[in-house]
């Protein structure tokens, strides 16, 4: 059957796309099923349901079957099955396993879900079977067979399923495993907890044979206005399917009176160049998008898009071609309230709604990439965002798997989001420790990065070091970044009290705008005591009150954007009274209570604000 419609497209001329490939752009508006909801699952910290008792995988034998992905059922009994998904137990997806069972909260390793769906075909239609994120490593299977794997914790995955689907009930199994592995992405060693399972959406979105499979709209910031265009709108459309035939594809922004048609190429590509009158800026202050809608004769899809241009100019970053600053603070992708992955747009809403009441107009997500859905409610909000890949601390420079996933995650990361006004940066990594291994491997994720998308400044955590009071900044990454950032710790780590603070000074070797990505200091909300004495509120304060002294003395500071937003749990934090699993820099903690800091921001922010208006 799979080989006479594989025949059947070729005869066709339809190209046949591989199993798993780049993501569908904006898959969520193709959505056919949606299959989040309660799933049966399976622990399984012996991969007993994956290998055999020699440790052979099942999915690699001759037949290919006898793991728990056959979905087996006792039909007589005298049959033997040691495993029964029907009459286990179930978790909720979206969502971590950690938060779900208390059993699971320090879980590491194999856990397999299962869901039974029914799906109805529709002729020459195309079924996608998509996945927000899965952590870290899963193996995927539809009606007991293997559709393929996945790495990365934070990126979405699909696999085209139209040939393995079947009338009535279809079995869906996901063994996703989070254990740690010192030559992925990230490494063993975060400051995060090790979230594991289905953490974000699950569907089935279908597509015409033919149809709109990427693209990406945005103002061109090296255009010069003339009489007749203030701006350039460039990009492209890429069909997928008969990409032989060339085809007419339109494209209409009505509310800005922009209607135009181009032809794509024997590969499906043609390129987008559209000189626009009157476009209205997206910015935080006023973050506007337009309707744009793509059609061919086959397919349309319609998206919502804010146009703006993001440059440096010597120190200055240029937003719409107005120095701008970057009022930030950084986010992890989990909700203090109720302790785990967020599950859903509200709780991605209140996040950055606690954010603009702070007075930002920027936010870095740290450290891997968060949710769609988060990206899109910058859009909305009005909120510049730094998005990074978990290339964190000490990574295997040296592996070419390593680099090959690294480069994966942020080419997922660039396609998913290529077309969200809001991000700004691609950040290629957080606080690598310097070598030659090191910097290959990181010039050449800057390199990538600048080569997927040329609207966007590209960035890192960088290096710092200290001689006495002098805190040097020269990591020769330096050189392949448009901005220079780093993260500090004076009057925390640094083993100084926060009222030395205003004596230190920064060397940079880089004439860029400079973001600090990070500074800050844990305190335990409610425990109040003199400025001096650690994990108080009070310390706390003080340490921003001369950060935010000391910072401004940096004549390029561009931005910042403190360490961070809300206590987050972490395992190496085991302070019993103070930390007790949660790093406590948060300026909200996991009881949503503002703590003094917060509005020591809030007020240097407004002040800010009026120093860049937008
Ligand atoms: C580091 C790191 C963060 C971490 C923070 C801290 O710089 O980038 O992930 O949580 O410092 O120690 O609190």
């Amino acid at each position: 059957m799979k080989y006479a419609f594989l025949v059947l497209l070729l005869i066709a001329g339809v190209r046949p796309l591989p199993a798993q490939h780049t993501i569908v752009q904006n898959i969520a508006a193709r959505v056919e099923l949606n299959l989040d909801g309660r799933w049966n699952y399976l622990v399984d910290p012996y991969e007993n349901g994956f290998y055999d008792y020699r440790h052979q995988p099942y999915d690699q034998s001759a037949s290919g079957a006898g793991g728990f992905y056959d979905d087996k059922k006792q039909t007589d009994k005298g049959q033997l099955i040691e495993y029964d998904f029907d009459r286990g137990p179930t978790l909720k997806v979206p969502g971590d396993w950690n938060s779900q069972d208390d059993k699971l909260l320090y879980y590491e390793g194999t856990l397999w879900y299962r869901r039974i769906f029914q799906c109805t075909l529709q002729p020459h239609r195309r079924y996608f079977l998509y996945f927000g994120a899965v952590n870290y490593e899963s193996h995927i299977y539809l009606n007991g067979k293997k559709l393929g794997t996945h790495k990365g914790g934070f990126t979405p995955f699909q696999f085209e399923i139209t040939d393995k689907l079947k009338e009535g009930d279809n079995s869906l199994v996901v063994k996703a495993d989070n254990t740690r592995h010192p030559d992925e992405i990230p490494t063993v060693n975060t400051d995060w907890w090790n979230y594991g399972g289905i953490t974000r959406d699950v569907y089935i979105a279908s597509t015409p044979e033919t149809f709109i499979s990427d693209y990406q709209l945005q103002l061109d910031k090296s255009f010069t206005p003339t009489k007749t265009a203030e701006a350039l709108i460039s990009g492209y459309v890429q069909l997928a399917g008969q990409p032989s035939a060339p085809q007419a594809v339109t494209l209409d922004i009505a509310e800005a009176n922009i209607h135009t048609t181009v032809r794509t190429d024997a590969s499906g590509r043609a390129n987008i160049s559209i000189p626009v009158k009157a476009l209205t800026r997206w910015s935080p202050t006023n973050p506007k998008r337009y309707a744009v809608e793509l059609k061919c004769s086959t397919d349309q899809v319609a998206d919502n898009i804010g146009f703006r241009t993001i440059a440096v100019k010597g120190q200055d970053i240029l937003l719409n071609g107005k120095p701008t600053f970057l009022r930030g603070i950084s986010i992890h992708d989990e909700n203090p309230l109720i302790p785990g992955r967020n599950r859903g747009e509200g709780d991605l809403r209140m996040l950055l709604t606690w954010a603009k009441e702070l007075g930002c107009n920027y936010v870095r997500l740290a450290h891997y990439p968060h949710n769609e859905t988060m990206i899109r409610l910058a859009d909305e909000l009005g909120l510049m965002v730094w998005a990074e890949v978990p290339v964190y601390w000490t990574i295997s420079w040296t592996n070419p798997d390593t680099y090959a996933n690294a480069e994966k995650q942020l080419s997922d990361l660039i396609n998913r989001d290529r077309n969200r006004a809001s991000v700004i940066i691609w950040s290629i990594g957080n606080e690598t420790p310097l070598s030659e291994p090191r910097l290959d491997f990181m010039s050449r994720l800057a390199a990538k990065a600048h080569a997927l998308d040329n609207t966007r400044l590209v960035s890192a955590a960088l290096e710092v070091h200290r001689k006495g009071n002098d805190a040097i900044v020269d990591d020769p990454l330096g050189e392949k970044l448009d901005l220079v950032s780093f993260n500090e710790y004076a009057g925390w780590y640094w083993g100084d009290k926060p009222t030395d603070l205003p004596n230190y000074h920064f060397t940079i070797k880089y004439d860029r705008p400079v973001v600090i990505t990070e500074f800050g200091g844990d305190a335990l909300a409610g425990f109040h005591a003199d400025a001096q004495t650690r994990w108080s509120e009070e310390y706390q304060q003080a340490l921003y009150d001369n950060q935010l002294k000391m910072l401004s003395g940096i004549s390029a500071l561009r931005g910042i954007t403190p360490w961070i937003l809300c206590d987050f749990r972490s395992p190496r934090r085991q302070h019993p009274i103070y930390q007790n699993f949660w790093n406590r820099k948060g300026l909200i903690s996991e009881q949503g209570i503002r703590k003094k800091a917060f509005y020591t921001l809030q007020s240097f922010y407004q002040s800010i604000a009026k120093k860049y208006p937008e």
